[in-house]
């Protein structure tokens, strides 16, 4: 059977490591989405050299050049993504806030992955707040994206044990593992169209939850 699959970027600040764990599993040509384009905004992201290195083109749109006009930026970015014919867009570590003209245009076709489990400790340094907190259970969420800062409606969340002499490293590092399983599952799950965006809530089809109303992942 031939699958159709969403044309889709992946937004990039950095080492790129949920780039790669995407890039793998796009590999299998039954996976619904296809990474076609990887864009960093700052020229030094390892991802950008990881990702030519798969054969997939990798763009530099350094923010720098545009001072203070985010909009320019990203009316840019936005240029660029609509002439290779992107349907969904995918932040994996990009660093930069998009602003509300952005996330409006791209409305329920671009997801974000955040190291903790959302609502809890949106923004940076996620793994010393989670230590310092005492939380048992940390992890990461996958959501789309909405113009509020680590706010939009979750698509899937892993967890992961708060051990016991952990330190943020370590505690990180355990997360990052969870953040490779389900960040390729939430794209297999928007990419088919089995969660959606929906009065701001992600919405499951029912074969897409088991008996539990746990997400399952799609056959690719
Ligand atoms: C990940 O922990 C992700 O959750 C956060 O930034 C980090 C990016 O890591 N948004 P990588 O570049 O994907 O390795």
């Amino acid at each position: 059977m031939t699958v159709s699959r969403k044309r889709t970027a992946v937004l990039i600040s950095g080492r790129g490591s949920n780039m790669l764990s995407l890039i793998e599993a796009a590999k299998d040509p039954a996976y619904p989405a296809e990474i076609v384009l990887v864009v960093s905004n700052r020229p030094d992201a390892g991802g950008i050299a990881r990702a030519e290195s798969f054969g997939i083109p990798a763009r530099l749109l350094d923010h720098k050049t545009y001072g203070r006009d985010r909009e320019a930026f990203e009316r840019e970015l936005d240029a660029m993504l609509v002439a290779e014919g992107i349907e969904l867009v995918v932040l994996a570590g990009f660093m930069r806030l998009m602003t509300p003209w952005f996330v409006e245009r791209w409305n329920g076709q671009m997801i974000n992955i955040h190291p903790a489990l959302l609502p809890s400790f949106k923004g940076l340094h996620t793994h010393e707040r989670a230590l310092e907190a005492g939380v048992r259970l940390h992890g990461a969420t996958v959501h789309f994206v909405s113009p509020g800062m680590d706010e939009g409606a979750i698509i899937a969340q892993g967890a992961v044990p708060v051990l016991s002499g952990d330190t943020p490293e370590a505690l990180g590092a355990r997360v990052l593992t969870v953040e490779h399983q389900i960040y390729p599952q939430a794209l297999a799950l928007v990419a088919s169209g089995q969660v959606q965006l929906e009065d701001g809530k992600a919405v499951c089809r029912a074969a897409a939850e088991d008996a539990e109303g746990r997400l399952t992942a799609p056959r690719w």
